[in-house]
């Protein structure tokens, strides 16, 4: 779908997010969202912690898996996700604290593989993403599966791409205090969610929007996958559309 503008995309977003969660607790169900960081989703949360104050619209049924984290990477730092989901969602709704799950950037590399696979079994668990929220990097990422990236790839640690770092030099006050690597979900994790939707807005994204939309699916854009899953959403501004 495209839209004039971001404010109005994100708004049906936060409606389609909230229509699953009263869907599933009217089911007596847990809703279990996959989350995304940076500034395309910003807005929606922001929707979604006004339905929650002025509607009553309830997290309790709710369990949540981000997609990735920076490592190494301490929960209290500026940049860190964690301190990012609880700022913009979580300290502002009644999501269970035990409902939430975010790649811990803290963990010792050697366990970093039992780590891993712990966190995908956590998404099995609890029944598998019912959704899964995208942004996606000018690399053609989506978590943190920069070029390279297989459909069959896991939650693991991945060393990030110098288009990623540099485009992160401004929340680290420079490219050198950037962490070179990350802990994300895996495009053949992403892929099991049941629904998917990405989001992009601006001029910035228009040409990797264009190659994930259009291009062959392949490695070197990780988002290419994406055309295999049978239910996505693009959900776009003009500006990102714009060379579709
Ligand atoms: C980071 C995140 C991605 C996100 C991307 C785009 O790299 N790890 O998950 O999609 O940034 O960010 P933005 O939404 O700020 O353009």
């Amino acid at each position: 779908s495209i839209y004039s503008d971001s404010e109005q995309a994100s708004v049906a977003v936060a409606q389609q997010i909230a229509d699953l969660i009263r869907q599933r607790h009217g089911e007596g169900r847990p809703c279990v969202l996959g989350l995304a960081t940076g500034s395309s989703p910003t807005r929606v949360y922001e929707e979604l912690v006004r339905m929650h104050r002025e509607e009553g619209l309830s997290f309790r049924n709710v369990i949540t898996f981000n997609l990735d984290e920076y490592y190494p990477m301490q929960p209290d730092s500026l940049q860190s996700y964690v301190r990012f989901m609880h700022e913009y969602l979580f300290d502002h709704v009644d999501i269970p604290a035990e409902n939430i799950h975010i790649p811990n950037g803290t963990i010792r590399q050697e366990e970093v593989a039992e780590y891993c696979r712990r966190y995908e079994a956590d998404i099995e668990e609890a029944g598998g993403i019912d959704l899964q929220l995208l942004g996606i990097g000018r690399t053609g990422h989506i978590g943190f599966n920069e070029p390279g990236s297989g459909a069959s790839s896991r939650t693991r640690l991945i060393t990030l791409d110098h288009i990623t770092r540099t485009d992160a030099a401004s929340d680290f006050y420079g490219e050198e205090n950037v962490p070179r690597r990350a802990l994300t979900m895996g495009v053949g994790t992403i892929l099991e969610a049941r629904q998917i939707v990405l989001m992009a807005w601006g001029e910035g994204k228009a040409a990797v929007i264009k190659r994930m939309v259009e291009g062959e699916p392949t490695d070197s854009v990780p988002a290419t996958y994406l055309q295999r899953h049978p239910a996505v959403q693009v959900v776009l501004d003009e500006a990102a559309a714009a060379e579709l």
